[in-house]
């Protein structure tokens, strides 16, 4: 069956760097179709809305999304804009984040882990008020978002190395963040093979800087998931190489680079497509395409050992020459 990708460009980078992650897949999988659809800060200042109804419309009949990024205004609230991708994984319930990290460059130190991020909850249900000198944001943590999030983790952790880490702080939140601890520890009894510890958030902050390889596959509430997965971004070269799939029960799932619209690059022609590019081996790997997405990876791994690289890596490799090179390794 031929599968279609709707791509959801967005935003500064992301206009350059899906069209390219597009190119390398039609590459490679010729019967893919190819939709595309608007979302972001200029969808919005052009009709009033950042996510429009024809957009969903067109990403529900696709097989995936491959979604670029949008840009946020800091202050939303002042003009009505609102988050396109967390809007997205709201309409489509994708309701894990799933972000690996694994070490592509040379020298660098054996990492290869994955965060699963609770994908619906937590923070990100942005209910904040504030009088102006007090600001209090409500934060929900529910034993069902926390147990199906726990449940992707630990199969992840079972076809992995079979390690799964729970991220938490619940000396400090014993409500909120030991349900999330509790509602993981209760899906982990289904996986006596998996090997479980549960860590502060902070501590695995310092671990991971100090020692990443000692992790395999870590489970965490939202905020904590997205900061985590930038730090260990960090680790292995930045957010030009991070890629991320956001999936629930349902056919749709949408990949996105973990990065944003970079503003201060966009433009130029000089993003680093790698992380757009490992976002679509996770969405050929949704799509079956399992063999596919492996010869992406190591026509990406080839790539990565050469010269040139691109300029976020220390190199001089524009965005359209570094896909160059990708595709030549394919
Ligand atoms: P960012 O990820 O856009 O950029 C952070 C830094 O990393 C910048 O210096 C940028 O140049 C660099 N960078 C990021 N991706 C790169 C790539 N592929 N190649 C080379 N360098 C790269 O994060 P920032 O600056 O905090 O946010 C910019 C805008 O993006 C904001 O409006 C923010 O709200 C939005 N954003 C959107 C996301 C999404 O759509 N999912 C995710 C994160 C941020
Ligand atoms: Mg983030």
């Amino acid at each position: 069956m031929s599968p279609t990708i709707c791509l959801i460009p967005g935003d500064g980078i992301g206009q350059e760097v899906i069209p390219e992650t597009a190119r390398v897949l039609a590459h490679l999988c010729p019967d893919i179709t190819f939709t595309q659809a608007n979302a972001g800060w200029e969808t919005f200042e052009r009709t009033g809305s950042a996510l429009p109804q024809a957009t969903l419309a067109r990403a529900a009949q696709a097989d995936a999304i491959l979604f670029g990024a949008t840009q946020s205004p800091t202050d939303g609230r002042k003009t009505g804009y609102a988050s396109p991708i967390l809007a997205l994984r709201q309409h489509f319930d994708l309701y894990a984040n799933l972000r690996p990290t694994i070490a592509l460059l040379p020298g660098q130190p054996p990492v290869d882990l994955l965060i699963v991020r609770e994908n619906s909850e937590g923070l990100y249900i942005r209910e904040e008020e504030s009088d102006g000198e007090t600001a209090i944001a409500r934060r929900r943590i529910t034993r069902r978002a926390s147990q199906r999030t726990a449940r992707v983790a630990l199969e992840h952790a079972r076809a992995r190395r079979g390690r799964l880490t729970i991220i938490h702080k619940a000396n400090v939140l014993p409500l909120t963040d030991g349900l999330f601890r509790r509602a993981a520890l209760e899906v982990a009894e289904d996986y006596p093979d998996v090997q479980m510890e549960d860590m502060l958030v902070d501590a695995a902050a310092m671990w991971l800087v100090k020692d990443p390889a000692r992790f395999d596959v870590l489970v965490a509430p939202n905020l904590y998931g997205d900061i985590l997965s930038d730090l260990a971004a960090g680790l292995v070269g930045g957010l030009g190489l991070a890629p991320s799939a956001n999936i629930g029960d349902n056919r749709v799932a949408v990949f996105e680079p973990v990065h944003g619209s970079a503003p201060d690059i966009a433009g130029q022609g000089v993003a680093n497509p790698t992380a757009a590019l490992l976002s679509g081996a996770m969405a050929l790997e949704h799509l079956g395409r399992v063999e596919e997405a492996r010869r992406l990876r190591i026509a990406i791994y080839a790539a990565l050992q050469s010269a040139p690289l691109p300029a976020d890596l220390g190199g001089n490799a524009s965005t359209i020459e570094f896909t160059e090179t990708v595709i030549h390794a394919l």
